[in-house]
C-alpha cells in the first residue's frame, strides 16, 4: 500500500510525467531482453502491400501495409504510438494489450488487416492531456509497478475489464488481468490498483 506522504505528490504527476516513469521501465527491460528489436524482415514490393483504413484512438489512418504486418507494428513502427510495448511476440505475456471494440486484445497476434472497421484504443487514449486517467492514477498510488515494462498492457487490460464490469469482485479482477504478465511479481499491487480504478472510475 502506497503511503500516505507519497500519495500527494502522485495526484500530481503528470501525462508526461508518466510516461517518462513507463519509458524508463520499458529501456531497462528492453536491454535486458531484447524487445525492442525489429525484425530482420525483406520490404514487400508496393503490389503486394494493401490500402487500409484504422481507426485508433478515434482518428483514422490510411495506411499501406504487408499482409503479414501485426496491429502491434503498425501501431508503433508507422503511427509512432510506443506506449504498446512489445514482449514476447507470441501471445504469451500481454505486454502489448490494446482494446479492439472496447475488448483486451493481443495486438501482436492481431493482424492489422483485421484491425481494420474495429474501433482500436491505445494506451494513449486514456490520458486527459495531461494529467493521467482514472486507471494510470491507480496504478501511480498503488505503486503497481516496478520495471513498469508490463504496466501499458496491465492498465489497458483493466481498462477493457472496467469498460465491462466497472465493479469487479477480487476473483474477477484475479481473471480479468490474468492474461497480462509482470515479470517483477507485482500482482498484490496490480489487484489492488485495480479495485481503486474502480472506485475513481466510479468518481
Ligand atoms: S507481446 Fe507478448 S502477448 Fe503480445
Ligand atoms: S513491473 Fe516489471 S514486468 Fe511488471
Amino acid at each position: 500500500m502506497a503511503k500516505k506522504d507519497d500519495e500527494g505528490d502522485r495526484k500530481g504527476v503528470t501525462r508526461r510525467g508518466f510516461l517518462q516513469i513507463m519509458g524508463a521501465g520499458a529501456v531497462v527491460s528492453a536491454a535486458v531482453t531484447g524487445a525492442d528489436a525489429k525484425p530482420a524482415a525483406s520490404i514487400a514490393e508496393p503490389a503486394e502491400m494493401a490500402k487500409i483504413r484504422l481507426l485508433v484512438n478515434g482518428r483514422h489512418h490510411r495506411l499501406l501495409v504487408e499482409p503479414r504486418w501485426s496491429l502491434l507494428f503498425v501501431l508503433r513502427e508507422r503511427l509512432g504510438l510506443t506506449g504498446t510495448k512489445i514482449g514476447c511476440e507470441r501471445g504469451e505475456c500481454g505486454a502489448c494489450t490494446v482494446l479492439i471494440n472496447g475488448q483486451p486484445r493481443y495486438a501482436c497476434m492481431t493482424l492489422a488487416l483485421e484491425a481494420e472497421g474495429q474501433e482500436i484504443t491505445t494506451l494513449e487514449e486514456l490520458m486527459k492531456g495531461e494529467g493521467l486517467g482514472p486507471v494510470q492514477q491507480a496504478f501511480l498510488e498503488h505503486d503497481a509497478f516496478q520495471c513498469g515494462y508490463c504496466t501499458p498492457g496491465q492498465i489497458m487490460a483493466t481498462e477493457g475489464l472496467l469498460r465491462s464490469n466497472p465493479n469487479p469482485s477480487f476473483e474477477e479482477i484475479r481473471h480479468g488481468v490474468s492474461g497480462n504478465l509482470c515479470r517483477c511479481g507485482t500482482y498484490e499491487h496490480i489487484f489492488r490498483a485495480v479495485r481503486r480504478a474502480a472506485e475513481l472510475r466510479r468518481g
